[in-house]
C-alpha cells in the first residue's frame, strides 16, 4: 500500500507519517508539502534517510504539479491534513485560508479520482461546529450538530467538508472526514497555545492568556488522533464523518498553570491580553461513533500526555531555537538542494 500524505511536515502530519512507519512497515509514504512557515522538515528528518519514504516540496493548489506527483506516485490512501491551521492568523488574513484549505482541497480530490485513490480522508475539526456555552456541560458536538463555524479558519474548514461530501455524492469519491479537538504533543509549532505558553515560560516571557482565561477547549494527545485516522482509512465507512475527542475539557488558564508548574515556573508570568475577536467559548466532541462502530479508545491520559509534552520541548529546545531564528527553513535546501524535479 502507497499512503500520501498532505501537510506532513507539519505537527499532526508528521506524528502520523511516524505512527505509520511504526504500525504499517510495508506502507510506503508519499510526503507532499510546500513548506510554510508551520511546516519544519526537521520534524521528518527520522523518515528522510527511510527508503520507504518520499518528500515532495510542492502547493497543493499547484493543479499541475499535483497531477504530475499523484500520476507518478499512483497512492491508495490519501490523507490530507495540508491546511492553515491557525485561528489568529486567519482573522488578519482569510485569503490563505480559502485557497490552501477549500481550492487545495478540490485539487487533491480532482487527482485522486483521476488516479482512482481508493480512499481519500479529510482531516477537519471540531471547530466547524461552532462553539458551545460554559454553563451547558451536557452539551457536546454530535456528527449531527449544524455546522455554525466562527473564523474564517473554520469557515474555510466546513466548505472543504462540505465539498468533500459533494465528492463523495456526486462522483462517488471513496472520501471519509473527520473532525478532531485541539491536539497537543511534540512537533507543534509555537504559535499555538500550549507550545507557545512552554515556550514563553521557558525563557521567563509574559504568557498570554486571552479574554477572562475561561473559554474550554477539550485537549488529546496527537498519538491518539493518529491512531483514530488510521482506523478510519482502513476500517471507516466512505461517505462517514467521525468526530474525534479526548473528553478532556479544560479552561485554558488551567492549562497555562499546568504548564507552569510542570515547568517550576511562577504564575507572576500569565498576563490577560485583548480577547480574540468571535473567540469561541467552548468546544466538546462526543466521540461515541468511532468508540462504538470502529472501536477506538485515546491511549493517553491528560496527565501523562502533558507531561510527555513539556519533556518533549524540554529536550527539543534546539528545534524552537531553529524556529525562532528562522534556520529550519534552510534545512530544505540542506537536505534535497538541486535535487528538486
Ligand atoms: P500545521 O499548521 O502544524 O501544519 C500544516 C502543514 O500544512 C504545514 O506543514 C504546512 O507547510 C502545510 N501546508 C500549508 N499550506 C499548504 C499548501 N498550500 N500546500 C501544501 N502544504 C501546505 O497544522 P496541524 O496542527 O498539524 O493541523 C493539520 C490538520 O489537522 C489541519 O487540516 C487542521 O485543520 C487539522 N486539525 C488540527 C487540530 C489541532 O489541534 N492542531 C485539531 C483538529 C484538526
Ligand atoms: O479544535 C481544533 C482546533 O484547535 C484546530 O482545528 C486548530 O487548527 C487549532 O489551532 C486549534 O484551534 P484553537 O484556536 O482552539 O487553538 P489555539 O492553540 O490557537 O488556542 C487555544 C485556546 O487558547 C483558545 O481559546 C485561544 C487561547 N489562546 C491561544 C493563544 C495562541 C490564548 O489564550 N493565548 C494564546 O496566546
Amino acid at each position: 500500500m502507497k499512503i500520501l500524505v498532505t501537510g506532513g511536515a507539519g505537527f499532526i502530519g508528521s506524528n502520523f507519517l511516524y505512527y505509520i512507519a511504526e504500525n504499517h512497515s510495508d506502507y510506503s509514504m508519499v510526503c507532499v508539502d510546500s513548506l510554510t512557515y508551520a511546516g519544519n522538515l526537521y520534524n521528518l528528518s527520522s523518515l528522510i534517510s527511510d527508503s520507504r519514504f518520499v518528500f515532495y516540496k510542492a502547493d497543493i493548489t499547484d493543479v499541475k504539479t499535483i497531477d504530475k506527483i499523484f500520476g507518478k506516485e499512483n497512492p491508495d490512501i490519501v490523507v490530507n491534513f495540508a491546511a492553515e491551521s491557525h485561528v489568529d492568523r486567519s482573522i488578519e488574513n482569510p485569503g490563505a485560508f480559502l485557497d490552501t484549505n477549500v481550492i487545495g482541497t478540490q485539487v487533491l480530490m480532482n487527482a485522486s479520482m483521476k488516479y482512482g485513490v481508493k480512499r481519500f480522508h479529510q482531516v477537519s475539526t471540531d471547530e466547524v461546529y461552532g462553539d458551545l456555552p460554559i454553563d451547558r456541560p451536557d452539551l457536546l458536538f454530535t456528527e449531527e450538530t449544524p455546522l455554525h463555524p466562527s473564523s474564517p479558519y473554520s469557515v474555510s474548514k466546513a466548505s472543504a467538508d462540505m465539498l468533500v461530501q459533494a465528492y463523495n455524492r456526486t462522483y462517488g469519491l471513496p472520501a471519509t472526514i473527520s473532525r478532531c479537538s485541539n491536539n497537543y504533543g511534540g512537533y507543534q509549532f509555537p504559535e499555538k497555545l500550549i507550545p507557545l505558553m512552554i515556550t514563553n515560560a521557558l525563557q521567563d516571557k509574559p504568557l498570554p492568556v486571552y479574554g477572562d482565561g475561561l473559554n474550554i477547549r477539550d485537549w488529546l494527545y496527537v498519538k491518539d488522533h493518529c491512531s483514530a485516522i488510521d482506523l478510519i482509512i482502513h476500517k471507516g465507512k466512505e461517505g462517514e464523518i467521525y468526530n474525534i475527542g479526548g473528553n478532556n475539557e479544560k479552561h485554558n488558564i488551567d492549562i497555562v498553570k499546568t504548564v507552569l508548574r510542570l515547568l517550576k515556573k511562577p504564575e507572576a508570568l500569565i498576563t490577560y491580553v485583548k480577547d480574540r475577536p468571535g473567540h469561541d467559548r467552548r468546544y466538546a466532541v462526543d466521540s461515541g461513533k468511532i468508540r462504538a462502530e470502529l472501536g477506538w479508545t485515546p491511549k493517553t491520559d491528560f496527565d501523562t500526555g502533558i507531561e510527555k509534552t513539556v519533556k518533549w520541548y524540554l529536550e527539543n529546545q534546539k528545534w524552537l531555537q531553529d524556529i525562532e531564528d528562522g534556520s529550519y527553513k534552510e534545512y530544505y535546501d540542506k537536505i534535497y538542494g538541486g535535487r528538486d524535479e
